[in-house]
C-alpha cells in the first residue's frame, strides 16, 4: 500500500467519451495538476479524485474500486470518486467556485451578491457530502500512519473530517488560491465559516503560497473562531488541536518546461504566428477565462496604449489567448462574451488592412500558447487576485529577453516583483503605461531583469514544493 496519498478535486487525468462509446484519455488541466503530475508519479504517490464528466464515469465504472490503474490504465495509482452528479454539480459548482472561489479571490458585486438562502444550504450539504466522499476514500486506502496530502478549497473540510476517522493519519491541506481577509470572509455564513476554517485546522500542516495568503488564514481564524494564533511561530490552536501554517511557494521546473517548449509542433505554431504577425512587437497574455485573470481591464488598457501612443499603430500586435474555463457558470461564460466584445471594439477602432492590432485566441492549445511566450517581447499577467500564477513564471522562463508587466496582487509579484514591471491591476491607466515601458525597455535592461525573472521562477519547482510539505508533516 502506499504510503503518501495525494486527494484534489480535479485528477491527473481525465476521459471523454466518443459517438461509437469508446474512452479517450488526456492529461487532466489546471495548474495543480500540471504540478503534482510528475510529482506523484516519481513518488508513488495514491491519488484520489473525483469523477468529473461523462467519460470519466464511464471509466470508473468500469475499474475495480475506482482503481483506474488496476484497470490497466497508465495513470500511475489514482482512485477516481464516482459522486452522483446533482451532488458534485452543488459542490463543485455551486459552493467551490461560485462562493469559495469568489470569497477569496473577492470577486462579488456586494450590492447584488451573494445570496444564502435555502438554496444554498442544500448545496452546502451537498459540499459536506462530496468532503465526506473524498475523507471515507481516503481513510479506506491510507496504510497506518501514511501521509495525505489534502488540495485546495474543494476540499476544505476533508482533513478535519479524516482525522476523526483516521487518527494516526498525518494530514497537510494546501491551499493553491489567495485567502480571503477576516471582513470579506465573514461574508459567509458564520456557521460555514466556522466549518471551513475548522475543516482546514484539521491538518497538522495547513500550506500556502505566500506569506500574506497564510496570514489572512491566520487572522480568519482568530476572528471567526476566536483561536489562538501565534504569527512568530505561526501556528494556530484551537479546541486543543494546534495546526502549523507553511509557505510554499511554487515555481517551475525550467529543464522541463524548455524541453516541451523545443518540440516540432511548437516550432511551427512559432512559425505560424510569425506569419501571421510579421516582425511587429508582441503583447502576451495567457489565461484561463476567469473573472479573476482581469482580461477585459487588460484589453481596455491596451486600447488605452494605442489611444495614447499612436506611434505604435502597426508595430505592434496583442496576442490574447482566453482559454475557456468553468463554462457550466452563466458568470464565466458572460465574462468570456464581455472579452470578446471588448475585444471587437478594439479591433474596429485600430484594424487596418494590413495590421491586425489584436489576435484573441478562445480555443485551449498549449503548444501554441509556448509558441507565444517564446516569441514575446511583453508578457502581461494582471489578475485582481492570484494565489501564484505561473504564466507570470513560465513566460521569463522561455523568453529571456522579453518584459514582464505584473499584478501586484498575484502571488507570484513576492518572488518577481522587483524585477517586472507591478501594476495596481485596477489601474487602467497605469496598466497602459506599464505595457509602453515594457516596449520601450532598452534591450540591455529586459535581457538583464529576465535572467533575475528566469531564475526566481525556477527556483522552487514542484519537486522541492512538495518535498518541503512531506517534511513539515514529520
Ligand atoms: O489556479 C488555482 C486552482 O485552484 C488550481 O489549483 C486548480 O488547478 C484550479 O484552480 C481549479 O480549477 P478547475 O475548476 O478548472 O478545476
Amino acid at each position: 500500500m502506499n504510503a503518501i496519498l495525494v486527494a484534489s478535486n480535479r485528477g491527473p487525468v481525465s476521459f471523454t467519451l466518443s459517438e461509437d462509446g469508446s474512452l479517450s484519455m488526456r492529461r487532466g488541466g489546471g495548474g495543480l495538476v500540471s504540478g503534482l503530475s510528475e510529482v506523484a508519479k516519481d513518488l508513488g504517490v495514491l491519488w484520489v479524485c473525483a469523477a468529473l464528466s461523462d467519460g470519466d464515469r464511464g471509466a470508473v465504472r468500469m475499474a475495480p474500486g475506482g482503481r483506474l490503474d488496476q484497470a490497466g490504465y497508465e495513470t500511475g495509482a489514482l482512485r477516481m470518486l464516482d459522486i452522483p452528479p446533482a451532488t458534485f454539480h452543488r459542490a463543485y459548482n455551486a459552493v467551490a467556485n461560485s462562493t469559495l472561489w469568489f470569497v477569496h479571490h473577492l470577486l462579488y458585486d456586494t450590492p447584488n451578491r451573494p445570496h444564502f438562502d435555502a438554496r444554498f444550504r442544500r448545496e452546502w450539504e451537498s459540499y459536506q457530502a462530496y468532503n465526506e466522499a473524498f475523507a471515507m476514500a481516503l481513510a479506506e486506502e491510507a496504510p497506518h500512519g501514511a501521509r495525505v496530502m489534502v488540495q485546495d478549497y474543494h476540499l476544505s473540510l476533508v482533513p478535519a473530517m479524516l482525522r476523526g476517522e483516521r487518527p494516526d493519519l498525518r494530514v497537510a491541506h494546501f491551499s493553491h488560491t489567495p485567502w480571503a481577509p477576516p471582513e470579506y470572509f465573514s461574508l459567509l455564513p458564520d456557521d460555514v465559516a466556522a466549518e471551513v476554517l475548522e475543516g482546514i485546522l484539521g491538518a497538522d500542516h495547513a500550506g500556502f503560497l505566500t506569506a500574506r495568503w497564510g496570514g489572512a488564514f491566520m487572522d480568519c481564524c482568530e476572528t471567526v473562531l476566536g483561536a489562538q494564533v501565534e504569527r512568530a511561530s505561526r501556528t494556530v490552536t484551537h479546541e486543543g488541536r494546534t495546526t502549523r501554517i507553511g509557505t510554499h511557494s511554487l515555481g517551475v521546473d525550467g529543464k522541463a518546461l524548455w524541453a516541451r517548449a523545443s518540440e516540432p509542433d511548437v516550432e511551427s505554431h512559432m512559425a505560424a504566428l510569425r506569419a501571421q504577425v510579421g516582425d511587429r512587437r508582441l503583447i502576451v497574455r495567457i489565461d484561463r477565462t476567469e473573472l479573476s485573470k482581469n482580461i477585459v481591464r487588460g484589453l481596455v488598457a491596451y486600447r488605452e496604449f494605442l489611444s495614447a501612443h499612436p506611434e505604435w499603430h502597426g508595430r505592434v500586435t496583442h496576442l490574447a489567448f482566453a482559454y475557456p474555463s468553468r463554462h457550466d457558470l452563466p458568470e464565466y461564460r458572460e465574462y468570456t462574451a464581455a472579452v470578446q466584445r471588448c475585444a471587437k471594439e478594439i479591433e474596429d477602432e485600430y484594424a487596418t488592412e494590413d495590421w491586425d492590432p489584436l489576435i484573441l485566441n478562445v480555443d485551449d492549445d498549449y503548444p501554441r500558447s509556448l509558441a507565444a511566450y517564446r516569441l514575446a517581447d511583453v508578457l502581461l499577467v494582471n489578475p485582481i487576485r492570484d494565489g501564484m500564477n505561473l504564466v507570470a513564471k513560465e513566460g521569463p522562463i522561455l523568453s529571456p529577453g522579453s518584459a514582464l508587466v505584473l499584478s501586484r496582487e498575484a502571488g507570484a509579484a513576492v518572488e518577481l516583483g522587483e524585477h517586472a514591471v507591478t501594476v495596481n491591476p485596477y489601474d487602467v491607466s497605469a496598466t497602459a503605461a506599464a505595457l509602453h515601458e515594457g516596449l520601450t525597455m532598452p534591450e540591455a535592461e529586459r535581457v538583464r531583469r529576465g535572467a533575475l525573472l528566469a531564475t526566481a521562477a525556477t527556483a522552487l519547482p514542484p519537486h522541492r514544493w512538495f518535498a518541503e510539505q512531506l517534511d513539515a508533516l514529520g
